[in-house]
């Protein structure tokens, strides 16, 4: 059977990552982070003392970004962050990350390379480009104000020194960079679920989520 996708996108710091998280762990599904692919990717090119906009420099780090890179805990700092946005942007990237993200999703795993019958993707473009058919899309959102005082929080807690302002700042350039780039930009696909976690925790995200998955499985 084809597996069972749930496609999860939204804006930075919106909670989709926890939720995609928590739903995967709910139904036994495989998880994608793909805004650690293209963390990779800008880490690396800034590792090799490359240029952002070098697409060459790009799109050659994008060809050789594996699966095993991604527990790299560098790639959750704010630099890499920005670092992928500008990335994300090169459509040469963008199409040598396509197979990596098609092929998890027609035979998602666990991350012992164990099949599973399902998976949970997130990103910017799941529902729109990547997985189209997904039986359920969400997108979750939340205030930019919300958003960039739950970045603020986690890069302190990584240890950045970083002002509140900053943050906020950066999440907001980074939104818009996302949301009006030519080639794959952020968008709510027209069958998507928006959850909207401004005023809500977690559980409240998790629990609206569940209500809409119902049996669209
Ligand atoms: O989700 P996260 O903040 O880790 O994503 C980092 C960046 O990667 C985003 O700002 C976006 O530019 C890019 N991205 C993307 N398409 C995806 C996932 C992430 O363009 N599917």
């Amino acid at each position: 059977p084809r597996p069972r996708i749930i496609a999860v996108d939204g804006p930075a710091a919106s909670g989709k990552g926890t939720l995609a998280r928590r739903l995967a762990r709910h139904f036994g599904f495989g998880y994608l982070d793909t805004g650690l692919l293209y963390r990779a990717v800008g880490l690396r090119v800034l590792r090799a003392g490359k240029d952002l906009g070098d697409e060459a420099a790009a799109i050659a780090a994008a060809g050789a970004v594996t699966a095993a890179e991604l527990a790299d805990p560098e790639l959750r700092s704010g630099p890499t962050g920005n670092a992928a946005s500008a990335v994300a942007k090169i459509p040469g990237v963008r199409q040598a990350l396509f197979d990596l993200q098609r092929r998890f999703a027609a035979h998602p795993t666990d991350d012992r390379g164990r099949p599973l019958l399902g998976a949970v993707i997130d990103g910017r473009d799941i529902g729109t480009v990547i997985c189209p058919d997904a039986p359920v899309k969400l997108f979750v959102n939340a205030s930019l104000e919300t958003r960039a005082k739950r970045r603020h929080k986690e890069l302190l807690e990584r240890g950045e020194a970083i002002i509140y302002a900053r943050v906020l700042e950066d999440i907001e350039r980074r939104d818009e960079q996302d949301r009006s780039r030519s080639v794959a930009p952020m968008a709510k696909a027209p069958d998507a679920f928006e959850i909207d976690t401004t005023g809500l925790d977690a559980d409240g995200a998790f629990a609206a989520a569940l209500a809409f998955i119902g049996s669209r499985l």
